[in-house]
């Protein structure tokens, strides 16, 4: 199937060749071309977002769902906006076909570790298939109608902690997305855990139902501590799950009641105001900042050195230059 596959994507590659001829042509017609395909998209390819994205999909448990993650400026995901149309078209009633625009969907595009796009992801049996082949018809075809399977060992990625609706924090996004409130004033409910933890595993299902009632107010994530240790050990948390809420002024309140929704959720939407507060500890780039200081330092000497050098070759520039005509006489004054 991968030879058929590939053999597909290369006819392709080679009828697309005298396309660039023809481009002052295409450029010319491109505003209907496009308008045509748009059209054609709206009515194979479902928009989904954050709202509806689980209730959607289902994890594909009933037919499987190929999903997009896209971004609207994107050239790769221009250019395969017609083939996912097409193949919207070749595969209707067997696969359904799904996007999401990535730069409205923080959190569905969070989950996903979006760093580059598209990202294409085929839910099937309740489980995601992430899709790194060629971004061609035949090979995406061919993915959708079962080649999936064949690559799940491989490439699915394990459904995160408290399923979709839950934000994973890492060290490299925590910064980004909780100390900087670019979910506005919502605050943070955050969930510590570790994998291996029974508690926390049970957990799982109450904090999705939890992301999914507060969804709106509170936004609720989670760290897996034990990929992201620095992350759990600056925030001191030494017992799984450690439950904070952190409001968009930064103050930390620490959960300490039972685990079921109803507590959580009263706590989250506003019983934390009862408790203590402590700060929020120092980010992880202050914590290493010794190093960093003395890069500065280096970087200052060596700044210095450099302007030095200019200054002192300028200098017997314009001192070689003193007898030069009034236009050097500017020029002179200038680099002074
Ligand atoms: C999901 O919600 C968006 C925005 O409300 C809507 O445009 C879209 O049609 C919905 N998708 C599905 C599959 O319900
Ligand atoms: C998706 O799967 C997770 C666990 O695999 C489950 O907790 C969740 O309820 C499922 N969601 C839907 C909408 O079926
Ligand atoms: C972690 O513990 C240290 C030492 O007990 C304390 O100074 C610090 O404030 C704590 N940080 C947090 C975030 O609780």
């Amino acid at each position: 199937m991968k030879e058929l596959a590939s053999g597909g994507c290369r006819a392709q590659l080679r009828i697309g060749m005298p396309w660039a001829v023809l481009l002052p042509v295409w450029i010319l017609s491109a505003s209907t071309v496009s308008s045509r395909a748009d059209q054609a998209a709206a009515r194979n390819t479902l928009e989904l977002t954050g709202e509806n994205f689980s209730q959607a999909v289902q994890n594909g448990t009933g037919l499987p769902w190929f999903i997009k993650l896209y971004a609207p400026w994107c050239g790769h995901c221009q250019s395969l906006a017609p083939v996912w149309d097409d193949l919207a078209q070749k595969l209707q009633g067997q696969v359904v076909l799904g996007k999401v625009d990535a730069t409205a969907e923080e959190v569905l595009a969070h989950k996903w570790e979006v760093d580059g796009y598209p990202i294409l992801i085929l839910f099937a049996n309740g489980q995601a298939h992430l899709y790194t082949g060629p971004r061609c018809l035949a090979a995406l075809e061919a993915f959708a109608l079962g080649g999936w399977a064949e690559a799940a060992s491989a490439s699915s990625k394990e459904e995160p902690f408290g399923g979709l609706d839950v934000m994973a924090l890492t060290g490299d996004n925590f910064d980004a997305v909780v100390r900087r409130n670019s979910f506005e004033d919502q605050p943070w409910f955050i969930a510590f855990q570790l994998p291996s933890c029974g508690h926390c595993r049970r957990m799982g299902p109450t904090w999705q139902s939890l992301a999914l009632e507060l969804k709106g107010q509170v936004i609720v994530g989670s760290v897996d501590a034990g990929a992201d240790r620095p992350l759990a050990e600056l925030w001191n948390v030494t017992r799984f799950p450690t439950l904070k809420l952190i409001t968009a002024e930064h103050e930390v309140f620490d959960y300490q009641g039972g685990r079921d929704l109803e507590a959580l959720k009263a706590f989250a939407l506003g019983g934390f105001l009862d408790g203590a507060s402590s700060a929020m500890p120092p980010t992880l780039l202050e914590e290493h900042s010794e190093g960093g200081r003395l890069h500065i330092v280096v970087g200052f000497i060596l700044g210095v050195l450099f302007a030095s050098a200019v200054w002192a070759a300028c200098c017997c520039c314009s001192l070689s230059e003193r007898s030069s005509p009034p236009a050097g006489g500017s020029r002179r004054r200038k680099a002074d």
